[in-house]
């Protein structure tokens, strides 16, 4: 708590570079060396080296944090140079460096690839993306039939009109991957959540409580929020369906909370799904923090 504060006082002002200069000039290591050799590798070294980074006052090493994935390599050559560091002297520093480098740049491909996917409209004439949607019913629904593809069975699945396709107006083809990710890989899973939300008094609109939730993680991603999830459980770089598996912990996780919390009714969607944000967002606080799904027997012996 005090030490943070220091820190915090100390990267705030100029005396920190000061600092920097005098465990420079004691240990012989710049400030990337110490946090590369200080810290395990994962958010604690990824993030450290991505803020200091950020502050450094040298563009070399400010433009860093926005490096292609192509170009880690020279970019660390670059910065070694920069900071006159020998790789002789400390041949584990380029490799660290690197990791984080490519931890980092993955981090920002990872959102162009998601934000790619959201703004892919459902389109019904495209025969990938209809089959998308039916594979969702077979996936969830496996012993009844969809009647038609307008029809009010998708009432059952937590739609909320007779088409299905004017639900994934915000999330685009982003909220109908997620559903169908977690209905494939967890099947299970996916049919036991239904089975909550389709309780009488107690359930909620599974479809459109789950296009919502990948609004939640959509925006914790654009935001930044997510960053340290990925750099403790992604060692090199995240690919899109990690994406898809952190809405697999977020559809998981609130089901689990929705039915410990017992809202009055759906009503109460709102302030529930607050909570629920702010203890995500209280999750990703932690350093250690890894959203991995983690399903308890109980909820689904055959995943
Ligand atoms: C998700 O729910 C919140 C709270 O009801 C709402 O403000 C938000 O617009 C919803 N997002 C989507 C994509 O439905």
């Amino acid at each position: 708590m005090m030490l943070g504060f220091i820190y915090q006082f100390l990267h705030s002002s100029f005396l920190w570079f000061w600092m920097k200069w005098f465990l420079r000039q004691v240990t012989g290591k710049c400030e990337l060396q110490r946090i590369c050799h200080g810290y395990q590798p994962g958010a604690a070294r990824t993030s450290r080296i991505e803020n200091s980074l950020k502050s450094s006052k040298n563009k070399v090493l400010q433009d860093a944090v926005n490096v292609q994935e192509d170009a880690v390599e020279s970019c660390v050559t670059h910065i070694m140079k920069e900071k006159q560091i020998k790789e002789q002297k400390d041949p584990k520093f380029k490799v660290n460096l690197r990791q984080c480098l490519v931890q980092i740049s993955g981090y920002n491909a990872l959102f162009l690839s998601v934000e790619e996917q959201r703004k892919e409209v459902f389109d019904s004439d495209n025969e990938a993306h209809e089959k998308m949607l039916l594979k969702l019913w077979d996936l969830l629904m496996p012993s009844v039939e969809l009647e038609s593809r307008i029809t009010k069975q998708w009432g059952n699945i937590g739609f909320q009109g007779d088409d299905p396709k004017t639900d994934f107006r915000g999330m685009g083809m982003l909220g109908l991957v997620n559903l169908v990710f977690f209905s494939e890989k967890y099947t299970a899973t996916a049919r036991h959540v239904l089975s909550h939300a389709n309780h009488p008094s107690l359930g909620y609109s599974y479809a459109i409580v789950g296009i919502n939730l990948t609004e939640m993680a959509y925006s914790l991603l654009r935001s930044g929020a997510l960053k340290p999830h990925f750099y403790n459980t992604v060692a090199g770089k995240p690919h899109i369906d990690h994406f898809h598996q952190l809405y697999c912990y977020l559809a998981y996780e609130f089901d689990k909370f929705w039915v410990e919390e017992k809202p009055a009714s759906i009503m109460e969607f709102n302030i529930y799904r607050e909570k629920f944000h702010d203890k995500v967002k209280g999750f990703l606080l932690e350093p250690e923090v890894s959203l991995v799904l983690k399903i308890e027997s109980k909820n689904c012996p055959d995943d």
